[in-house]
Order: structure tokens, then sequence, then C-alpha cells
């Protein structure tokens, strides 16, 4: 089981494999068009970026900064990550 947690310490688990996606929405994190277009969903990832699948096109296409991804498009691998939004 892995998991996505705040700074304030809230925490969801999410299936090893999974989109962040369902967990982020419950932390608060805004969704809009949740295909990796909008940018609305944009997360800063504060620790375990490496336990983060690759980014997809659209994350590239954005040009987002290195520790930033798009909580729409992530799945994560294992492990934990510290998001901020
Ligand atoms: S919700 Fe639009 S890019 Fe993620």
């Amino acid at each position: 089981m892995a998991a996505v947690t705040t700074e304030d310490g809230r925490r969801e688990e999410v299936q090893d494999g999974e989109s962040i996606k369902d967990a982020c929405e419950k932390l608060g994190v805004p969704f809009g068009c949740s295909e990796g277009i909008c940018g609305a969903c944009e997360i800063e990832v504060v620790e375990g970026f490496e336990n983060l699948s690759d980014k997809t096109q659209n994350e590239e296409d954005m040009g987002l900064e290195e520790n930033r991804r798009l909580a729409c498009q992530c799945k994560i691998k294992q492990g934990e990550i510290k998001i901020r939004f």
C-alpha cells in the first residue's frame, strides 16, 4: 500500500501502481480536465518524487519544473509521497 501525504499530516492511501488522483482529490487538490491539459491539478512533490511514474507527454509539454507534477497524470509505484499545492 502506498500513500499521499500533506505537510499538515493528512494521509490518503493508494494501491501500489495506481493513480494518485482520487487521493489528491480527497486531500483538496483542485481538478479540471483530468486529462493533463488544463494544469489545475499541478502539485509540488516535496518528498518521494522517485516513487512516482515517469512524466507523461502532457506533463512534458507543459514544461513543469522538476519537482512538479500533474496529479491527474501520476501513478505511485510504491511508498509515500508528500505534496504541497
Ligand atoms: S486536471 Fe487538468 S491537468 Fe490535471
